[in-house]
């Protein structure tokens, strides 16, 4: 039977920038729309450097200036059995899209999608902020609301009718 409940997983390289940061703006979109019961969010990266860790204290601020909080979340790696758990597997950028391929079993790679495919903004990658400035984290957001705000309405035209 299918999952009563659509399953996104926002994925970055890290885990500590990008998809912690499109984590929690994506939780509050739901939240607002009244959704929480039935889209489950979470985030994960492809390495495994800052497994356990907070996000990167810049994204904290970035996000707290904007309203999201992203203080309780904590990094972990993608594991085997996120391609059966997760509908919606959203790549931040080409990487991490070629990377989840790779270890995702054949029958499960329908779910992985760029994350800005759900943006009419003409970009396709969320530029990873990590050795930059705090530019970057501004410019992380600016892309992750947009593609949330487009990520909700396809979700809400499409799963939620269906289930
Ligand atoms: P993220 O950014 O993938 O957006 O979390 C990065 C965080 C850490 C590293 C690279 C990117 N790193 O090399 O440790």
């Amino acid at each position: 039977m299918q999952s009563p409940q659509v399953k996104v997983l926002m994925v970055c390289l890290g885990n500590i920038c990008r998809s912690p940061t499109a984590h929690a703006v994506f939780v509050q979109r739901v939240e607002e729309a009244g959704l929480s019961k039935r889209i489950a969010v979470d985030s994960a990266g492809t390495g495994d450097w800052h497994i356990g860790h907070k996000p990167d204290t810049r994204a904290r601020a970035a996000g707290a200036k904007r309203g999201y909080d992203l203080d309780s979340l904590r990094a972990r790696q993608v594991c085997a059995e996120d391609f059966n758990e997760f509908d919606y597997i959203l790549a931040m950028d080409e990487n991490n899209l070629r990377d989840l391929q790779r270890l995702s079993p054949p029958d499960q790679r329908h779910k992985i999608r760029l994350f800005l495919e759900f943006t009419d903004q003409n970009v396709s990658a969320v530029p990873d902020p990590y050795y930059g400035g705090p530019e970057g984290f501004e410019q992380v957001l600016d892309l992750v609301e947009s593609a949330c705000d487009g990520l909700l309405a396809h979700i809400a035209d499409t799963e939620l009718r269906a289930r």
